[in-house]
Order: structure tokens, then C-alpha cells, then sequence
């Protein structure tokens, strides 16, 4: 492959147009971390101005008249854009750790005479440790599925083959990612939700590194229970309030922990006793992040505009471009892969392993002026996010990672000095 060929795939793209609607303060950089934080949207900055002067200024405390339910509107938009889910489902809250415990606890309630509690080891560590603390509240037998073998589950996929062993009646909630965070292998929800309904069981979704970049069609493929958030694919900025989604059909059976005020049925009687409100709103703890939430809505309009399937295609096209252009440079120079090679069980980022990974991201920042991120212990991970993301981007950055490893130049950077990798 040639840059005039990714030139040429740009140039028929129907989602060219978007990367514009981005701030991009240098047109040189190679801007491959889209899974971990999105570009801000032109529009939000307009958007977040006019709140401030036309909303919060002028309207004060009145404001909250019409501001006290956008966590449904704004989760009814995450739903339709993103997740295939129908209006009254998906609430925009709090952050994806506060809506996991709020779920994973419910759902654990729901089940009250199952003693076991289910996740794989190469889910996100949040999960991981919220499940740990679960099960220590509760009394329950965590079991942890080692799918970072390749001997049990390869590139951390989730088979029904694989999940199967660790279930029977005992199960009470099974907790999976939906694109693995580090090596972005896609589980394929309905079979695994309809395999862990079959035994009595709740499934609860993390979505975080799948929404904005694939078609999830929660309604269609039958979910209870998932949660994510709005800042990776999403472009919604840094720490922007996540969501939650709870089948209509779970709504009622459902009682998460944290009983607050936005749950209460006839919220400002401000009666002595709670008594939770039937719609989505049973699931909402506080006052709504508004500043968050509009940030939310400019983003999200766009992948409505845009279309899931369309952003899902180019994702697919874009990670397939990098699998091709590793086998052709990165392959020769030490890297390997942990990323299946089948679209349909991918996200929007690939994992490249490499036994100086960490020092290679690094240099990637500083010398090369392409950012991709890292995880432990040796995968560097790159993305296209399909509105912000040409692929001639692409192509550049993985010809100066190229250049960069075969000349050996990363070595002579010093690591970057940041908790944050
Ligand atoms: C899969 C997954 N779950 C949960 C989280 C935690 O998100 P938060 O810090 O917003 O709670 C992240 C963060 O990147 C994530 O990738």
C-alpha cells in the first residue's frame, strides 16, 4: 500500500467531511489515541459558550426547569445513536465506575440465593476491582476467567465455548467488556447474553471501548444490563458523565444502592420515604452534570447524523488498513499482534506488542508526533476513530513508527516522566 492509495480511500470516504467539525491545532500529528480520549468538536466549544451566557448567566436557578431531565434525553440520544436501544432505557450519569457498582450491585440483589459472581482477567481494571469489592461485601465466590493465556481464549476473546465451563445455577451476574481495552477483541453480545440468560444468570456490558465506534443494537440482541462512557468514540471530553442502559423489561426488578433523590417517584414532595420512580429515572442518584451533558449532545447529534453502521464500516476499514500496513513493516521489526483479524471481532484499535512497547509509545509522542498510548505490560495501542480520523492519518503513523523502530531512534528517548501511560 501506498500513501496515494490512503489519499485515494479519503478521498471516497462519506465520512471525510466530519474530521473539519474537529479542533486540530496541528494538522502534522497523527492522532491515533481516539479510544482514550476523542477530539473536541468545533461545535462544543460553541455549544458549551452559549450555555454559559445564554443559560447559566441569564436563567440562574430557573434554569433547572427545563435542565432537571436531560440525563433521560441525553441518555435517549446515547441510545439512539449508539447503542440500538429504544427512548427510555439509557440514562447519561456519573461516571462508568459509579453506574458498574450500581448495576453489578442490583443485579446481584435480583439474584439473592447465587453465590457466584463472574468476570475474565483482561476485563478493565475498574470492573475488576468493583467485582473484588462485590464480592467481599457480599460474601460471594468471585471466579476469573484467565483469558490472557492464549491457551484458554486467543487475543482475550470470550467464546460461549469458553464462558460455558464457568457457569451453572450458582452464577448470579457474569460482567465482560464488549471490546477488550487492551487488545480490542469484540465479544458477540447476543450469543454470550443469551448463553448466560439460559442459566438464570445476569449479563452486565461494558461498553466503553466499543460505543461510538461499532453498532451495539442492544434492544435487538436482547441486553439486560450495560454501562460506558461518552469520551473515548464518543468525543464527549475529558471525564463528560457516562451512561447506563437497563432493559425495559429489567427496570422493575432492579434496585441499585445508591437510593438518591432523582430516583424518587415524586421527587420534590420531599417525603420521608423512598419509593423509587417506574421509568429510567429509578436509576438516576443526583443532579445531572449539565456543562457534561451538553458536551454529550453536540457529539452525539454527529454520530446520529453520521449512522452507526457507516462509523461501524469505517472502523472496520481503518483497523483492517493497519493490519495490512503491520504485516508489511511491523511484522519484520519484532512486532506482533493481539488483535483478531476478523472485523467482526474488533473494535476501532489494535493492539501492537513489542517488548520495548513502552519506550516505542513514548518516542512515538515525543519524537514522531504520533500518539498512541500504552498498556502493560507490551501492547501499544492504536485507533481510528471514524469521524475524527482520516486514514491517510493512518498510513503516516505507521510509516513513522516504522522509521522510527527500524532506524532504532526511539531509543534515544527518555520515557516521558507521566503517571499516566
Ligand atoms: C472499559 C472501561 N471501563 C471503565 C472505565 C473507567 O471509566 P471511568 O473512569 O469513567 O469510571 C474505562 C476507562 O477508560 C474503561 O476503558
Amino acid at each position: 500500500m501506498q500513501r496515494s492509495d490512503a489519499l485515494a480511500i479519503d478521498e471516497k470516504d462519506p465520512l471525510r467531511h466530519y474530521k473539519n467539525q474537529f479542533v486540530i491545532t496541528d494538522p502534522n500529528t497523527c492522532y491515533l489515541d481516539g479510544n482514550s480520549l476523542g477530539r473536541l468538536p468545533h461545535n462544543t466549544v460553541k455549544v458549551i459558550n452559549e450555555f454559559l451566557t445564554q443559560e447559566w448567566g441569564p436563567q440562574v436557578v430557573t434554569g433547572w426547569a427545563h435542565w432537571v431531565d436531560e440525563a433521560q434525553s441525553v441518555g435517549d440520544l446515547i441510545g439512539r445513536s449508539a447503542l440500538g436501544a429504544a427512548a427510555g432505557q439509557v440514562l447519561a450519569c456519573d461516571t462508568t465506575s459509579v453506574n458498574f457498582y450500581q448495576l453489578a450491585s442490583a443485579a446481584i440483589k435480583a439474584r439473592p440465593n447465587r453465590k457466584t459472581i463472574i468476570i475474565d482477567a483482561a476485563n478493565f481494571p475498574t470492573d475488576r476491582y468493583i467485582m473484588q469489592g462485590l464480592a467481599k461485601q457480599h460474601g460471594l465466590n468471585l471466579v476469573v476467567i484467565d483469558n490472557e493465556d492464549p491457551a484458554i481464549a486467543e487475543n482475550e476473546l470470550i467464546t460461549p465455548e469458553i464462558l460455558e465451563k464457568y457457569l451453572s445455577d450458582d452464577v448470579a451476574l457474569v460482567s465482560l467488556e464488549v471490546v477488550q481495552y487492551r487488545s480490542g477483541a469484540r465479544q458477540d453480545i447476543k450469543a454470550l447474553t443469551d448463553l448466560v440468560r439460559g442459566y438464570g444468570a445476569l449479563l452486565l456490558w461494558d461498553a466503553a471501548h466499543a460505543v461510538g465506534s461499532v453498532a451495539l443494537n442492544f434492544d435487538q440482541n436482547g441486553v439486560d444490563l450495560a454501562v460506558g462512557c461518552t469520551y473515548k468514540y464518543g468525543n464527549s471530553g475529558p471525564g463528560a458523565p457516562a451512561w447506563l442502559y437497563v432493559a425495559k423489561g429489567m427496570q422493575n426488578d432492579l434496585q441499585v444502592p445508591i437510593q438518591g433523590w432523582f430516583a424518587q417517584r415524586d421527587q420534590f414532595a420531599m417525603g420521608p420515604e423512598f419509593e423509587k420512580d417506574a421509568s429510567i429515572r429509578g436509576f438516576q442518584i443526583a443532579s445531572p452534570s449539565l456543562m457534561g451533558l451538553r458536551c454529550i449532545k453536540s457529539a452525539f447529534e454527529m454520530i446520529e447524523t453520521a449512522g452507526i453502521d457507516a462509523i461501524e464500516e469505517k472502523a472496520a476499514r481503518g483497523t483492517e488498513m493497519m493490519i495490512e500496513l503491520y504485516e508489511a513493516w511491523l511484522k519484520p521489526l519484532g512486532f506482533t499482534l493481539n488483535t483478531p483479524r476478523n472485523a467482526k471481532n474488533r473494535g476501532g484499535h489494535i493492539s501492537l506488542v513489542h517488548p520495548e512497547a513502552q519506550q516505542i509509545a513514548v518516542a512515538m509522542r515525543e519524537h514522531s508526533n504520533v500518539i498512541p498510548d500504552y498498556r502493560v505490560p507490551n501492547s501499544i495501542r492504536v485507533a481510528i476513530s471514524p469521524l475524527a480520523t482520516s486514514y491517510v492519518e493512518v498510513f503516516d503513523g505507521f510509516e513513522r513508527l516504522r522509521d522510527l523502530v527500524s532506524s532504532g531512534e526511539y531509543k534515544n528517548v527518555k520515557a516521558g516522566g507521566s503517571r499516566v501511560t
